[in-house]
């Protein structure tokens, strides 16, 4: 046990190369009474320290399942993980005994959700809360519980954090919980932030402030970050690379800049099409048809194939794989990859 505030800790000097977070091959289903929801059928992604990955798509695709799989906080039951693994530097998390799986969870891997008052406790002063980290997981004093917590809450820009130390959750905006949310999870010096959905409950001008300081943090404290969001706009400035899903898959990976300029899926492009962009002021504006599917009873083939504009026979037969995205000329595109029979149809679309 280290004492107090001493956040050095030994992992940090050893050499590892590989990416800070493995996800292979994971599927997770739940067990309901109507029978076995597929939610998560066979993600892959990875993250490297200092770098963030943004995961988009549509309501029920997975994202969340899978942050939850990761952070080891699913309920199981009904959840159950019949497949995959979760490395974290190297080492299969869902190997791990739940002690060690809790040691990682906070210290090394920590979440930041969408709806900060449900997650601070309303009945306990801020200070206090951000302050029980360092008492928890340090062993700190009162006192330097107290300073730690003053400290971070400055390091997330709150005006006047030793006024407002004492303060209560719901004293604070939106925007300045959500803040509050991003020190709880910096705390620690984790490796490793998952923010699911982390601006979505904030006025836009308020979601670009906080983004850009989550941006800014995880960039000094070199990082790993996983952005999980349905709102293309606003990974565009923060993101490296994009993982788009779709029923529990990944369906196009591809640098942030790429995605844009080129996409590989038609779900991506149904997806980028349905952003409102201010030079179309007054044109109707693209939705992509039909409804994402009950997960239940997952189409045959491409689970896109009823709503997807360039579905042949083949799409409704055989389930595509994630092809890698290349030039007409073959010359490799680093990161992009696109489960689509038609992804070079579909990337001269534009
Ligand atoms: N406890 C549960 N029991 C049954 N099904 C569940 C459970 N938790 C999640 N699911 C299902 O898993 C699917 C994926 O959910 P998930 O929360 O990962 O979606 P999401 O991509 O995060 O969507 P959103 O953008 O709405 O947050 C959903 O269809 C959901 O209904
Ligand atoms: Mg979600």
């Amino acid at each position: 046990m280290t004492t107090a505030v001493d956040s050095t800790r030994s992992k940090r000097d050893a050499p590892y190369e590989g990416p800070l977070l493995d996800v292979r091959d994971l599927h997770v289903e739940f067990v309901t009474r109507d029978g076995v929801a597929k939610a998560v059928n066979g993600v892959d992604y990875s993250v490297r320290a200092g770098e963030t990955l943004a995961v988009l798509g549509e309501s029920g695709s997975g994202k969340s399942v899978t942050a939850q799989a990761i952070m080891g906080i699913l309920d199981m039951p009904p959840a159950r993980i019949p497949r995959g693994e979760i490395r974290f530097r190297g080492r299969d998390m869902l190997k791990m005994g739940k002690e060690e799986r809790r040691k990682i969870r906070g210290q090394e891997i920590a979440m930041i959700f969408q709806d900060a008052l449900s997650s601070l406790n309303p009945v306990l002063s801020v200070g206090f809360q951000l302050g029980e980290m360092f008492r928890a997981h340090q062993g700190a004093s009162r006192k330097e519980a107290r300073d730690k917590a003053v400290e971070l809450m400055d390091r997330v820009r709150i005006p006047a954090a030793k006024q407002r130390v004492n303060d209560y959750p719901h004293q604070f905006s939106g925007g300045m919980r959500q803040r509050i949310m991003i020190a709880m999870a910096l705390a620690l010096e984790p490796d490793l932030i998952i923010a699911d959905e982390p601006t979505t409950a904030l006025d836009v001008t308020v979601q670009a402030q906080v983004m850009d300081l989550l941006a800014e943090l995880q960039a000094e404290y070199n990082m790993g970050l996983i952005l999980i969001t349905h709102d293309l706009g606003v990974v565009a400035d923060v993101a490296d690379k994009i993982a788009v899903m779709y029923a529990g898959r990944i369906v196009e990976t591809a640098p942030v800049h790429e995605l844009y300029a080129r996409p590989a899926h038609p779900y991506t492009r149904g997806l980028l099409d349905s952003i409102p962009r201010l030079d179309q002021k007054g044109q109707e504006l693209y939705a992509i048809k039909g409804l994402p599917p009950n997960l239940l009873r997952i189409p045959k083939g491409c689970a896109f194939n009823p709503r997807c504009p360039r579905a042949q026979d083949r799409c409704r037969a055989e389930v595509p794989e994630l092809y890698p995205v290349t030039e007409d000329d073959g010359a490799p595109l680093a990161g992009r990859g696109s489960a689509c029979f038609f992804w070079k149809e579909t990337l001269h679309d534009r």
